[in-house]
């Protein structure tokens, strides 16, 4: 089913939005062609700890199902991508290089979270999220793991994740918080 997100210029009059009528957005599993576009929206959202554009072709050819996109008239606008590993320790840098993927392993490590600048506010990410999240759970996915910046955590805890504490990883310079959120009920600790 396609997902929505209902945007009227007039609530947004002076950012990027010229349609006067409610325009969807389609988010969707990333293809090869999207490359560009992905390594666009990375490029906008983050300084030195965003991923180079080798990485997300890596991260696009070898596992598309831990990877979405958010598009709106052809353009590539928001992006969600992962891992799947059996490793517990989501501080190695390897991993954001594919290393110990396992398609079959039980946790999803989450690379990135991002929306072009224009389009923040507007309830793109949560789009992302709730895909991202649904199909790991038709997955049978066990957990999914991400570090994210102090500023980030309010908005991971919307979406179920859990505190873990700060993370070990000073990835580019900076101080991160490890959060996770249980998929199922089994495996879930809260
Ligand atoms: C983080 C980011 C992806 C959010 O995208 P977005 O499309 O603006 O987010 P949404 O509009 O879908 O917001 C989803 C929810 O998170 C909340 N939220 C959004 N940004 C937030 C922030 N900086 N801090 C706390 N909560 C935030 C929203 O209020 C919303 O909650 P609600 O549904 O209760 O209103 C975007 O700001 C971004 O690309 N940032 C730069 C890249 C980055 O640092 N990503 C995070 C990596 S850890």
């Amino acid at each position: 089913m396609q997902e929505h997100a209902a945007i009227s210029s007039s609530a947004y009059k002076n950012q990027v939005f010229v349609y006067n009528l409610f325009v969807d957005i389609k988010i969707r599993q990333v293809q090869k062609t999207d490359l560009n576009g992905c390594y666009y929206v990375e490029g906008s959202c983050y300084t030195n700890e965003g991923a180079s554009k080798e990485r997300i072709a890596k991260r696009i050819e070898i596992y598309p199902e831990g990877f979405l996109v958010a598009e709106l008239d052809g353009k590539i606008i928001g992006i969600i991508n992962g891992t799947a590993t059996n490793a517990e320790d989501i501080t190695n840098e390897e991993l954001k290089d594919m290393v110990d993927f396992d398609k079959k392993g039980k946790n999803i490590v989450i690379f990135s979270v991002a929306v072009l600048p224009a389009y923040q506010g507007k309830g793109i990410a949560k789009l992302l999220l709730n895909k991202f999240i649904d199909n790991l759970r038709k997955l049978q996915k066990e957990k999914i793991i991400l570090i994210c910046k102090e500023n980030y955590l309010s908005l991971y805890e919307k979406f179920g994740f859990k505190l873990i504490g700060e993370s070990k990883s000073n990835h580019g310079g900076f101080r991160w918080f490890e959060m996770i959120l249980y998929l199922n009920k089994t495996s879930a600790r809260i």
